[in-house]
């Protein structure tokens, strides 16, 4: 069994919430062997802490992928699935379910998506079944003037969802949403211009939207986390758009209060795991080249929202 460490980091802004996001392991190298008992207690911190970084790892893709499939099976990125991308051939490797997210261009194509996390969201949540975990590997972290840039922004969810008013629980009791993929590509198509806007008929090769309860149960914890998110929710159920688009931004602006958040600033060789149910998260785009970052990833599938 190897000897590693696992330590909370604790809340970088606004007061302390218990048990708290986020957690570091040291001294621990994924790329080894990791007995069932060490991988237990990983998913322990995982499920504890829903933002866990294993620091200074190096493993090549294929250990990276071999790792990450200890916590499920891996989604294929669903762009490469629809085999529309105007990547470079190595973002289509022998292993599709690790995907990279880079500003890099080589040979003037992107090496991977340029636009990931642009808005707060939760990964996949437009599928049936979202993911349950995102591992992001960091390859390269830009950095200017010895200052570190492109951290990504964590929101406990669940936090967020236990510090509504009894009126607003009750309110969302049993309401529904829709998340959509596609209402996501044009608006990024638009605002970014890092992918070609797309028709509806072109879209229709991407998934249908998922209609999923707003506050959903942590199948591990048994917590209820906000499930709607502004990089995808599209509309609330059964409500008229001007009260549905109302309720969402209130709820949106609720979960990105400061109280709520752990903002994790990369060092290379960071293995950041996260639980896409009780937090959401959100890049930030304060670099640019010459400052490369590059990051390998990698989802899990997990279960059904309820
Ligand atoms: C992702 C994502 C954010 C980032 O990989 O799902 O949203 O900071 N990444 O790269
Ligand atoms: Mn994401």
């Amino acid at each position: 069994m190897q000897l590693f460490r696992i330590q909370p980091l604790g809340a970088k802004s606004g007061p302390k919430i218990e048990p708290g996001i986020g957690a570091e392991i040291t001294g621990l190298d994924v790329a080894g062997a990791i007995s069932d008992e060490t991988f237990g207690a990983i998913e322990d911190a995982f499920n504890r802490y829903a933002v866990v970084v294993i620091r200074d790892q190096n493993p090549s893709r294929e250990e990276f992928a071999a790792f990450s499939k200890r916590f499920g099976a891996p989604q294929v990125n669903v762009r490469q699935k629809v085999k529309n991308v105007d990547f470079q051939e190595r973002i289509r490797s022998e292993i599709p379910e690790v995907s990279l997210i880079s500003n890099v261009i080589e040979n003037g194509k992107p090496v991977g998506s340029q636009d990931a996390g642009r808005y707060w969201h939760s990964d996949l949540c437009y599928l049936q079944r979202p993911s349950k975990a995102t591992l992001l590997h960091a390859l390269e972290v830009p950095e200017k003037y010895g200052v570190v840039l492109g951290a990504t922004r964590f929101a406990d969810v669940a936090a967020a969802y236990d510090a509504l008013s009894e009126e607003l629980k009750t309110r969302l009791d049993g309401l529904t949403a829709a998340n959509s993929f596609r209402a996501m590509w044009k608006r990024k198509a638009v605002d970014f211009g890092k992918r070609q806007l797309l028709s509806d008929d072109e879209l229709s090769a991407y998934p249908e939207d998922a209609v999923h309860p707003i506050a959903r149960t942590h199948p591990i914890t048994g917590r209820k986390c906000l499930f709607v998110c502004d990089g995808y929710t599209s509309h609330i159920v059964g409500l008229a758009e001007q009260e549905s688009d109302e309720l969402l931004e209130n709820l949106y602006a609720h979960i990105v209060k400061r109280g709520f958040q752990y903002r994790h600033e990369w060092r290379q060789g960071d293995l950041l795991m996260w639980d896409n149910c009780t937090v959401q998260h959100k890049a930030s785009f304060d670099y640019a080249l010459p400052q490369r970052r590059m990051m390998q990833r990698c989802t899990i599938e997990g279960s059904v929202p309820y």
